[in-house]
């Protein structure tokens, strides 16, 4: 099955990202599992998590350290086989570059700024452009050193998919379904939208993972009607 939908695993519990992944699995390929899952389960939660079904995973540890210290972490979750792997694009070209050097079969994924950081924020850190000239700059610096996935925001998408090589894959947040909760998200498009504007996955979290509060029939529903209105 091929979906561009990644699932956020926004979860502590382990028996919950695995009910999670059962009822989504027919319209998810991949899921996205953060720092939240992954310090306090590890490699054993996420070898656990497979029996749940059969999927890709995202692995979203923004690693941001030494070129040789990076490096190794990329070697030290190497055998977990993630299909994406985040780094942050700010290390440094030598960093990005340690990091795909270092597990070649792993897409390495550089975040470029944050979206919770404002052109305020940025000038206040030291940096000298405003977030969208940085999030550009960073997307070519990470992409000329080894990195072979972006995520950015989809209002960045179209710039960046015109600025790096077509086999770049553009991974976006920041989407919601029409009609659904913003939650703490506040400039959204929807994930067709966010698809048409240059993206080849899209991460959507409380959309589909809130469903489970009322059934997990639901939230199948829920990522097939996602799903669907991407066709
Ligand atoms: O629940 P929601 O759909 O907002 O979840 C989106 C996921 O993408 C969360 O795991 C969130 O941390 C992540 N994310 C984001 N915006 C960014 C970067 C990551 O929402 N700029």
């Amino acid at each position: 099955m091929k979906s561009p939908i990644i699932l956020a695993l926004d979860t502590n519990n382990l028996d919950t990202a695995k009910s999670w992944i059962e009822a989504t699995n027919s319209s998810v390929g991949i899921y996205k599992v953060g720092l939240e899952f992954y310090l306090r389960f590890g490699a054993q939660g996420l070898r656990e998590l497979s029996s749940a079904g059969n999927f890709s995973i995202f692995l979203d540890l923004k690693l941001h350290d030494i070129p040789n210290t990076v490096s190794a972490a990329v070697s030290s979750v190497a055998d977990l086989a993630p299909k994406f792997l985040t780094i942050h694009a700010s290390g440094g070209a030598a960093m990005i570059k340690a990091a795909s050097e270092a597990a070649k079969e792993i897409s390495i994924t550089a975040v470029t700024i944050l979206t919770s950081l404002s052109d305020e924020d940025l000038l206040e850190i030291g940096y000298s452009h405003e977030a969208k000239p940085a999030a550009l700059n960073l997307a070519k610096l990470a992409t000329t050193n080894g990195a072979r996935s972006i995520v950015c925001s989809p209002f960045e998408a179209s710039e960046i998919r015109k600025l790096v090589a077509p086999e770049i894959q553009i991974i976006t947040p920041g989407v919601r379904p029409a009609g659904s909760e913003m939650g703490d998200q506040k400039r959204v498009m929807t994930p067709l939208e966010a698809l048409t504007a240059g993206a080849d996955y899209i991460v959507i979290g409380r959309p589909i993972t809130d469903l489970a509060k009322k059934s997990l029939q639901d939230m199948k529903n829920g990522a097939a009607k996602i799903l669907d209105s991407l066709k």
